[in-house]
């Protein structure tokens, strides 16, 4: 069936539907193994959701042709992770923080210059409250609930359908929408409902949870819907993705258009005129905050008009548009009973305290970070007092504190409650994990242990990291579990993952089914799920490496750079510090700073690290890096010069414009520039460009070029 050639499913006759559902089974089972179990998607979700619903179709009209193998009996047949993941048709961006008034007055002047606005000019901005669940896309087609997707990894998420319809804040159906419409809101449970349903679960000797917030992510996120639907979940909808027509022309107009089609949206929704504007409903919401009767952790301010948002656009994973304007961290005192040194992937050595167990805004605290000795001794990395120069002490009284889900920190200590022959934290020079010596590079805040493979904590530590989330994600093999592999000397570096099945597989004299706590099933289970992951996108690989500086971030940019791990490992170990021509390669990776270079080559010119690189890719499939957005665009890879007065977007503007198109902009014209966009006024750069014979454009050119006349 070619798709485009698909019969009316009331034109089709017997043996016509009966052929079509079978190559409809055939089609979508490739096309969700594809998807769920090689993550190499072989159709995009409009299309595989429109073959779902044909199936559908067909199959009300002719019900005994239902196969026993249809897709419409799938649903919940749950692919390793649990749920099915959902690739967001537009990312779902978290938000930027704001703490201090100062950080909110500084958001709307960089909005401001961004825009090229004159002090005189209006900026309205909504501001609303910032509801601590979890958040939920929700995607309508003609007015119908089609898919629920968690945020995930911003990029993709996982597909919470059933679950979702069993809320009833959420409407299946709505009218008046357009065509298409992905609704973004939070999912939160009310103080009342956490209470009697944490009275519930301890009545009946389940599980309580530590704050609604928790309590909704482990409602939303259960693999029954049956239970989902006895948990108490609501939500607010406060913004949207996808849609085929505009909501409105402001954030408010959108907001009051979703209230109107049956969502509920927050009463505390306010359009602000003037900072003092967005601070006073700040003041307002954080007074109101205890009586609310669901958990809020700030206040978000969004720029109202959406011509002025999409100008504006967004930075890796946040607006430009929008900022959240945290409120206090909660406090409490506790005593500091010991310091403890946990050693990290990267060999630091980081102190945590462990403390008397107290609630810190609902939540029991007993551990909590001390980040580095400096902090514990009262100076910052540049040896400036902190704490007016209190050190910190064990038997210490310290004041606790928790900003959101972080790590909890210790902000101060009370001198008056030391106890006597206290005596200043002595920070150790070695590993306490291996024994070798721990010592601080110069520029660093941390000591690091020089163990590298050998220290038995940096290689766990790696190994964790190595199956988490963002890099393997192997469903199943856990820290814990991942802890006691290395114990036992079954896992030591991360290809000893990937040669399990051969040496602790059927046949072999010592078998995982039959560790204690396991059994042939969910032994088969894992080898399955570590299966799975052996096809591996290049960018999940890098950042697997645990490389320091490399996040997901940046293992992106260097997968889109380089394309494929041979080509990435090849200008690895070409490059050297400073020099070559690999080096200003991968420095002129946009994003790619000197420190990360280093570190980058550094590590690759190390033997032992690389053979362990080399053992573990022999076991992999890597799949090439995702061709870049900016694939065909006219500028992707040039260099650009601004410079004159641009008319029609502010410098910043159109420095960001460029650079989403793939260009470098760059302050000054030289031989290497590729294009000149002169403004009026244009001086001593266009000469220069003309004299170097430098392309130059005015900025409507310019606009032409790029596409945004
Ligand atoms: S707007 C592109 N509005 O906070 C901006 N987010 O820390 C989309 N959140 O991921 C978010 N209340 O889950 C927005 N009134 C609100 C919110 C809100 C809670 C969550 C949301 C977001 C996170 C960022």
């Amino acid at each position: 069936m070619s798709d485009g050639e698909a019969k009316d499913v009331e034109a089709l006759d017997r043996d016509e539907a009966r052929a079509e559902l079978s190559r409809l089974a055939g089609r979508l089972a490739s096309a969700s193994i594809a998807y769920h179990r090689d993550d190499a998607p072989e159709i995009d979700d409009a299309d595989y959701d429109r073959l779902s619903r044909r199936n559908a179709a067909i199959e009300a009209r002719f019900p005994d042709l239902r196969r026993d193998d249809s897709p419409s009996l799938q649903v919940g047949a749950a692919p390793a992770s649990g749920f099915a993941k959902v690739r967001h048709a537009q990312r779902m961006m978290s938000l930027d923080n704001a703490f201090e008034a100062d950080d909110v007055a500084d958001f709307a002047r960089s909005v401001r210059a961004y825009l090229g606005l004159g002090p005189e000019e209006a900026l309205p901005f909504t501001a609303e409250p910032k509801i601590d669940g979890l958040s939920l896309s929700l995607r309508y087609e003609g007015g119908e609930l089609v898919r629920a997707a968690t945020r995930g990894d911003g990029a993709v998420g996982e597909d919470v359908t059933a679950n979702a319809r069993t809320i009833g804040d959420i409407p299946q159906r709505i009218e008046g929408a357009p065509d298409l419409l992905e609704v973004r809101g939070e999912v939160y449970m009310s103080h009342p409902d956490f209470a009697a349903l944490n009275a519930r679960n301890e009545a009946g000797g389940a599980r309580t949870f530590a704050n609604p917030r928790n309590a909704a992510a482990g409602s939303l996120r259960q693999l029954d819907p049956a239970i989902t639907a006895r948990r108490p979940l609501r939500y607010f909808a406060y913004a949207w993705g996808e849609v085929s027509a505009p909501l409105g022309e402001t954030q408010m107009a959108g907001v009051e258009r979703l209230g109107a089609m049956g969502f509920e949206v927050n009463p505390l929704t306010v359009c602000c005129d003037t900072v003092e504007e967005m601070l006073a409903h700040y003041a307002r919401i954080e007074a109101e905050r205890a009586t609310l009767g669901y958990d809020i952790d700030g206040v978000v301010y969004k720029v109202d008009d959406l011509s002025r948002q999409r100008r504006l656009g967004y930075r890796s994973t946040t607006p430009r548009w929008a900022i959240a304007h945290k409120f206090p961290a909660e406090l409490a005192w506790t005593v500091l009973e010991r310091i403890e040194i946990q050693v990290g992937r990267t060999g630091a050595l980081s102190p945590v305290a462990r403390l008397v167990p107290v609630t810190v805004g609902g939540v029991v605290v007993s551990n909590a970070t001390l980040h580095n000795e400096d902090y514990i001794a009262g100076r910052d990395s540049k040896g400036a007092p902190i704490r007016e120069g209190r050190d910190i002490r064990v038997g210490d009284r310290v004041r606790v504190y928790r900003a959101g889900d972080v790590i909890p920190k210790i902000a101060d200590v009370d001198l008056a409650l030391r106890p006597e022959g206290a005596v200043p934290f002595d920070f150790p020079r070695t590993c306490p994990e291996c024994g070798s010596d721990a010592p601080r590079e110069e520029g660093d805040s941390v000591r690091r242990c020089s163990g590298g493979l050998i220290c038995p904590a940096q290689a766990v530590e790696r190994l964790k990291h190595v199956v988490s989330r963002a890099a393997f994600d192997i469903d199943g093999l856990g820290s814990k579990l991942v802890e006691e592999l290395y114990r036992d000397g079954w896992i030591r570096e991360p290809a000893d993952i990937f040669t399990l099945h051969e040496t602790y597989g059927p046949g072999r004299a010592r078998q995982l089914k039959n560790r204690e706590g396991w059994g042939e099933t969910s032994a088969a289970k894992l080898f399955d799920a570590i299966e799975a992951r052996r096809r591996i996108p290049l960018e999940r690989l890098i950042f697997a490496l645990g490389i320091r500086h490399v996040g997901e971030i940046n293992a992106r940019l260097l997968a889109r750079h380089y394309g494929t791990w041979a080509a990435f490992e090849a200008a690895m170990r070409a490059a050297e510090p400073q020099e070559g021509e690999a080096w200003d390669d991968l420095m002129a990776i946009d994003g790619v700073g000197g420190v990360m270079a280093r570190t980058l080559v550094t590590t690759f010119a190390q033997e032992a690290e690389r053979a362990s690189m080399d053992r573990l890719v022999a076991h992999l499939d890597v799949q090439e890096a995702e061709r870049p957005a900016t694939e065909g665009s006219p500028v992707a890879g040039k260099i650009v010069v601004f410079t004159g007065t641009l008319e029609k977007m502010t410098r910043a503007e159109a420095k960001a414009r460029a650079e989403a198109l793939g260009a470098k902009v760059s302050g000054s014209v030289s031989g290497r520039t590729d294009l000149l966009v002169a403004g009026p006024g244009a001086g001593s750069k266009a000469k220069k460009a003309a004299d170097l014979g430098v392309e130059v454009l005015g900025e409507d050119d310019w606009l032409k070029l790029i596409g945004d006349a």
